[in-house]
């Protein structure tokens, strides 16, 4: 393969050798500029685009605004550097468009090890075929239905599919449905403060909801927000009435009634939730970097690798549900055989307080690092901002480094 080419828009290119050096070190063509027109003429000929402007006619923000207002230059990454570390000034940039934040100060490991990371992400992209909508334009690769799963508990599942669902909603009122699979205790109703009426055992005896959307509807329950949930039964006994076929249909009909389906799908193994891997676009295995935790999704990996229902749909996020981390980023990917796709950051209080008061992180804490991550996370899942997550490597590596230590 060809070596990456990297176009550099600089304001100053004589205080800061550093970035184009590391990256020429890397091995990546990199072609410098300090003119703002010039990178935007040059950047569809090149894979990535860093915008490092400090001063200037046109500030780094108006730039990459601009960049995204350029259909053309839609496949295009790019990648701004920021002069600190400050949320808000990062949320800026991610809202005018930029796909990754570099904040100085950074090391030389971080930025290479971003940089692979978006130019892997957009080459994914870019192979998967784009989908034609009714009217005949390019809408990219739809994906309406998004699974989260975890072989154990713990993990951040409900957090994440309850923000994800919560912030897709906000953006479609009343064309999200959460759909609470994680049948046995399921938590989603207690996490959005919920009161459900009726559940998914009420609606698997009714054939009619079963097939008709906008009768399925009936037993959803609306968040504030605008999402329906469809609730888990009320406990063990009631969740064994639901099959798998039945998890077939419910997904079906509801896909047909609304545009974008999430489903908390617990962590339990079984036929039914073997079959919503089968059916959803998206599945979003989070993990954290724990032994036991990656053994189980290790074992996961290769129970499916077998059955091969997941393989290339598969997002993995590191959630930090715990203040101290021991293995690192690196650790967990090799452990995994697979990149990780989002990090979660650590919080010791807005996840807790999110759950004891039923408000979700999207909602109740808007600007905060975690509720950012997963509005990205979010449109991601959906394929909704150009990025694809690292998929899951067909056959996890049996003997990663971590767990021959650990034999
Ligand atoms: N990144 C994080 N930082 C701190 N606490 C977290 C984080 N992610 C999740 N939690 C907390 O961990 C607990 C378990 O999360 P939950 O989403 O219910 O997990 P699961 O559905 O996988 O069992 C909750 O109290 C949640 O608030
Ligand atoms: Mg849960």
């Amino acid at each position: 393969m060809p070596a990456s080419t990297i176009l550099l828009l600089e304001s100053d290119p004589s205080v800061d050798e550093f970035i184009a050096d590391i990256l020429t070190g890397a091995g990546y063509k990199v072609t410098r500029t300090v003119d703002p027109d010039e990178a935007l003429h040059g950047a569809s000929d090149h894979q990535l685009l860093i915008i490092d402007v400090a001063s200037g006619p046109r500030s780094a923000i108006e730039i990459c605004a601009q960049i995204r207002s350029t259909p053309a230059l839609a496949q295009v990454p790019v990648m701004c550097v920021s002069a600190s570390d400050d949320v808000e000034e990062r949320i800026r940039f991610l809202e005018a468009g930029a796909d990754d934040v570099m904040a100085r100060p950074f090391d030389a490991r971080e930025l290479h090890a971003r940089v692979e990371a978006l130019l892997l992400r957009f080459q994914r992209s870019k192979d998967l075929a784009p989908v034609l909508s009714g009217d005949g334009m390019t809408v990219g690769r739809a994906r309406r239905s998004v699974a989260v799963y975890s072989p154990k508990g713990g993990v951040g599942t409900t957090t994440i599919a309850t923000n994800i669902a919560v912030a897709a909603a906000l953006k479609r009122p009343d064309r999200v449905v959460l759909i609470d699979l994680a049948l046995q205790f399921g938590g989603v109703a207690t996490h959005l403060n919920l009161r459900p009426r009726q559940t998914l055992a009420d609606l698997v005896r009714d054939d009619a909801a079963m097939r008709e959307p906008e009768l399925m509807r009936g037993y959803a329950v609306r968040h504030d927000s605008g999402l329906h949930v469809l609730a888990a039964p009320a406990g063990p006994e009631a969740a064994e009435t639901i099959s798998a076929a039945h998890v077939a249909r419910i997904l079906a009909t509801a896909l047909e009634g609304y545009d974008l389906v999430v489903v908390d799908a617990g962590s339990a193994l079984d036929e039914r939730v073997l079959t919503l891997f089968e059916a959803a676009d998206t599945v979003i295995l989070p993990v954290y970097a724990e032994i036991a935790a990656l053994k189980a999704m290790h074992a996961l990996l290769e129970y499916l690798s077998e059955t091969g229902s997941v393989g290339l749909k598969s997002m993995f996020v590191l959630n930090n549900p715990f203040a101290r981390e021991i293995l690192k980023l690196r650790d967990v990917e090799s452990a995994l055989g697979s990149k990780v796709a989002f990090e979660l950051p650590y919080d010791p209080f807005l996840y807790l307080k999110a759950v004891n008061e039923g408000i979700p992180i999207v909602v109740g804490a808007v600007r905060s690092a975690p509720a950012e991550r997963l509005v990205r996370l979010s449109a991601s899942a959906f394929g909704e901002d150009g990025v694809v997550a690292a998929p899951v490597a067909a056959e996890p590596k049996k003997s990663g480094g971590l767990f021959r230590r650990r034999r």
